[in-house]
């Protein structure tokens, strides 16, 4: 089969188009046909090997994993044999980050990392959906406990979390700020955002607007700093961002809570726990990926070049037929 490989760490001029050996499902996996993968900021911190953290999960001198892809979308085409959710022709969707190959024909995923596909729900709308989709719904739900009509912000928010969870905050009646680059602040505006804000101009921290929930995809602030603009009582939840700045919100969180009242929290991804929730949103017309350009596999060193240029405005998916 084709699989997109790379054995340097590097940019994406290090992935390569390869004939790779077919894998072969164990017991507890399914065989995927991939029709579609989407690129996440993990792709690419593993891509560059950019952080320790990454180096210590692929390898410290050269990656382990050599193909990339966490979120697909595909038609199962072969069962292990204590597979019991799935059979073949099923079409579906999941974050493989415990195992990664969904930049490829095809990928084994074991049966607890994938959910059926709303039906409804394109391949490529299906693949935009899993990692970011879960750190948004976690986001927002689990860890942000957002309420009914609430001032919520969206830093780094037309990517992928920023884009679905705007749509996830709407189902609550939230009044939405996002905060990005200014060229993606019509398309955010056009999706549906209330307010929108250059960061690159204007510090959301000190504005003197303050927020009962702030979403933070890109945290590049001192917990206090981030702390300013998030309401008594109200929370600042983080998914990501400059690792200094994520420690010391997990070591300092606590404090500014004990001190000022507002929770500062870390999401930690709990991948696909909430994938039938999206599939019930899209169903109900209430949640629809916003998708950048669409490349065919052989092209996915360009498709990474977009993501890592930081200019793709939601999405970026590979497909494959
Ligand atoms: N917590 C976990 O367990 C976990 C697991 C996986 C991933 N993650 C993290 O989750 C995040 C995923 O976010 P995503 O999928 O939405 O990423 P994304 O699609 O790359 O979008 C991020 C957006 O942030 C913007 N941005 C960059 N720097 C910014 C800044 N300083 N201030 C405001 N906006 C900025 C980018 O635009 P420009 O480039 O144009 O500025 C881009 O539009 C990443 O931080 C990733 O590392 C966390």
């Amino acid at each position: 089969m084709k699989a997109v490989v790379y054995t340097q760490y590097g940019g994406p001029e290090m992935l390569s188009l390869q004939e790779v050996e077919k894998p072969k499902p164990k017991d507890n996996e399914v065989l995927i046909h991939v029709r579609a993968a989407s690129i996440n900021d993990w792709d690419l911190g593993l891509l560059t090997g950019d952080s320790i953290v990454n180096r210590a999960m692929s390898g410290m001198s050269k990656p382990k994993l050599q193909i990339l892809g966490s979120d697909v979308a595909g038609i199962v085409e072969e069962v292990g044999t204590a597979v019991t959710r799935f059979v073949p022709g099923d079409e579906v969707y999941g974050d493989l980050s415990s195992s990664w190959g969904g930049f490829a024909e095809y990928v084994c995923a074991k049966e607890t990392s994938i959910a059926k596909k709303s039906p409804r729900m394109s391949f490529e709308e299906a693949a935009a959906i899993p990692q970011a989709g879960m750190l948004a719904v976690q986001a927002l739900i689990d860890i942000g406990q957002i309420r009914p009509n609430q001032k919520i912000l969206f830093n780094g928010a037309g990517g992928g979390v920023g884009t679905l969870g705007l749509q996830i905050a709407k189902q609550f009646g939230a009044e939405v700020t996002g905060v990005d680059s200014a060229d993606k602040l019509p398309m955010m505006k056009a999706i549906g955002f209330d307010h929108v804000i250059d960061y690159r101009t204007t510090d959301f921290t000190k504005t003197g607007i303050a927020y009962d929930l702030i979403v933070d995809a890109k945290t590049s602030r001192s917990v206090f700093q981030n702390a300013r603009a998030v309401k008594k009582g109200g929370r600042y939840v983080t998914v990501g961002g400059e690792i200094p700045m994520l420690l010391q919100t997990l070591v300092l969180g606590p404090v500014v809570s004990a001190l000022q009242g507002k929770k500062m929290k870390i999401v930690a991804l709990k991948a696909n726990k909430d994938l039938q929730y999206m599939n019930e949103l899209f169903e109900a017309g209430k949640l629809k990926p916003i998708l950048d350009q669409t490349f065919p596999l052989i092209n996915t060193r360009e498709a990474m070049e977009l993501y890592a240029s930081g200019k793709h405005k939601g999405k970026v998916v590979i497909t494959n037929p």
